[in-house]
């Protein structure tokens, strides 16, 4: 499917843009976000937790690489995965997702490349700075880009 492209323009709009693509997700998603440092994978994440209504506070990961957030509502779970420091395949596999994702959505921040294989259903969230809308009267450094790829065969 090709992907959307979305302006982003502030933190708040983040965040609610991140609840939206929660409520087009279902147990058994992996949702990859890449992006550079800062980007705002973990801000996406927290935005996400709020449309997929789980309990706890969304953080960035220091030395816990994966978290999961319990649904409030009776719903999948949220996985939250930093793949940062991870070194390569055999160390994600040691965090051994494969038991929490049928019943999770599986969120993993630096994980282009590397988690796809954990399910056939991967969302691509690409996060970028947007340089293209820095003289637009905005806060220059809020604004973002976000390419959103859903499935192939997923109509959302
Ligand atoms: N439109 C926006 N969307 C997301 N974050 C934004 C936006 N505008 C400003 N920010 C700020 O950018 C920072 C993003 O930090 P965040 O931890 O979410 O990024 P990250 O991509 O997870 O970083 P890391 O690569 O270290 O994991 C936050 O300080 C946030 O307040
Ligand atoms: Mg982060």
């Amino acid at each position: 499917m090709s992907p959307d492209l979305v302006v982003v323009l502030d933190v708040d709009a983040m965040r609610t843009f991140a609840a939206d693509v929660a409520k087009g997700c279902r147990a058994g998603d992996v949702v990859v976000l890449s992006g550079p440092l800062g980007a705002g994978k973990t801000t996406f994440t927290q935005g996400f937790a709020s449309g997929l209504q789980v309990s706890g506070v969304v953080t960035s990961p220091t030395f816990v690489i994966a978290r999961v957030h319990r649904s409030t509502v009776g719903g999948p779970d949220l996985v939250h995965v930093d793949a940062y420091r991870l070194d390569g395949l055999a160390e994600l596999d040691d965090l051994d997702l494969d038991a929490s994702l049928a019943d999770s959505v599986t969120v993993v921040e630096w994980g282009e490349g590397l988690a796809e294989r954990l399910s056939s259903e991967v969302v691509h969230v690409r996060i970028d700075r947007d340089s293209d809308n820095a003289d637009s009267g905005h806060a220059v450094s809020e604004s973002r880009r976000v390419t959103l790829t859903w499935p192939a065969h997923r109509s959302r």
